[in-house]
């Protein structure tokens, strides 16, 4: 049952509307966080000069969503992202950044708003995003000393301020399970984005966050797409992915001393989906990658899939999953071969942490 559709590489990546918004993404988004790494951070080195050609031959490809964080490398990925897109012209990216939790007090987010601004040398961000939930324990991960957290409504009506004077274009969350968005737009906010973990072995949105967003007009960024390389298929044992990548409640962390949800783990299904996915993407002889990320916007409801790329070759690569839409019979045998590892892993949105502790409720 080869789809010789799967193989052609797409002219242009289409792009989508972002929930209710005038927002309008790529569903293909470029995840920036290794860019401006050295051998200390979570990516590792990021050669400048390949995130300079990862960005050129993505806008090239008709990709414009370009995501980074003022947490990403202590700030020098927005300003590696910054040097980058000096050369190409600014209306034909749409850059997301992130404010941390912990910097969202009273005046501070205008300051670290202008600290973004700058190290994009940039007028205006694009999507300004929330990176985690308003609350002491998703506060406490970026910053052990802050017990009390800021008030949600003070927090979006500085974040409106900035898009009244046009520093930010619309305003985004991350991480927010559904009580923490609809105390969001319960402040007034138009929340254009909530940016959230979503492949084929991440499928917690599905419960009740991605419905809830439908629902409120809310466009659904999804990250981990690759599930951090995995499904990219070069891997031949689950232990070969490197250890921070395997902090997830994937993997049993008794196995990897950074893991801090302290559970057995679902390595089992974890293996078994991969094994049924390698199995449907060699009957259609095409790659792993590009089966997994195609499935990704199959769901209306998501607007794009977030990959990082370390080179132009990745790139192309993934931006080969998108030459023509996954059929729904695929979808559905997809849908189907994760749904063990789907129940096993359960509806917390937290990957990281154990159920009781999900920094996203
Ligand atoms: N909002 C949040 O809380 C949050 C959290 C995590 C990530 N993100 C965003 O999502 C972006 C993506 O990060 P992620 O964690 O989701 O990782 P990912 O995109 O699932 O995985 C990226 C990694 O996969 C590998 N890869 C990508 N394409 C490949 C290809 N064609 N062939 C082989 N390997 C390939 C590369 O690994 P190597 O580096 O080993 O080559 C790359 O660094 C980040 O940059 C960030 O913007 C957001």
């Amino acid at each position: 049952m080869a789809d010789p559709r799967l193989h052609r590489i797409l002219p242009c990546v289409e792009t989508r509307k972002c929930g209710t918004t005038g927002l309008k993404l790529s569903v293909l988004g470029i995840g920036c966080w290794s860019f401006g790494g050295s051998d200390e951070d979570y990516w590792g080195r990021q050669d400048q000069s390949a995130a300079e050609g990862v960005v050129r031959r993505a806008v090239e490809l008709g990709i414009n969503y370009f995501d980074t964080a003022e947490a990403y490398n202590s700030g020098r990925s927005e300003t590696a992202l910054g040097q980058v897109i000096r050369g190409v012209p600014r209306d034909s990216v749409v850059i997301g950044s992130k404010i941390s939790p912990s910097n969202t007090f009273p005046g501070r987010i205008t300051e670290h708003c202008e600290s973004s601004l700058k190290r994009l040398a940039t007028d205006y961000i694009d999507v300004y995003m929330v990176h985690w939930p308003l609350t002491a324990r998703s506060i406490s991960f970026f910053d052990r000393s802050i017990t009390t957290p800021p008030a949600v409504d003070e927090a979006f009506a500085e974040l409106m301020r900035l898009r009244e004077q046009g520093k930010i274009r619309f305003i985004g969350v991350s991480n927010f399970a559904p009580g923490r968005l609809r105390e969001a737009i319960d402040t007034g906010a138009v929340i254009a984005v909530n940016q959230l973990p979503y492949s084929l072995l991440s499928r917690a949105i599905e419960w009740e966050i991605l419905p809830s967003c439908e629902q409120l007009g809310v466009g659904i960024i999804g990250y981990m797409a690759l599930q951090q390389g995995l499904l990219s298929d070069r891997y031949s044992s689950l232990g070969e992915l490197p250890a921070l990548r395997r902090r997830t409640r994937h993997f049993d962390s008794r196995k990897v001393p950074q893991a801090r949800h302290g559970g057995n783990g679902a390595e089992a299904e974890l293996d078994d989906a991969l094994k049924g996915i390698r199995a449907l993407a060699r009957d259609l002889q095409t790659t792993v990658s590009r089966v997994a990320l195609a499935w990704c916007i199959a769901r209306p409801g998501v607007t794009c899939a977030l990959a990082g790329a370390r080179n132009v070759e990745q790139l192309e690569e993934n931006a080969r999953a998108f030459a023509s839409p996954l059929p729904a019979n695929l979808v559905d045998e997809l849908d189907e071969i994760t749904r063990p590892l789907k129940q096993k892993l359960g509806p917390s949105l937290d990957y990281w942490e154990a159920r009781d502790n999900d920094r996203t409720v």
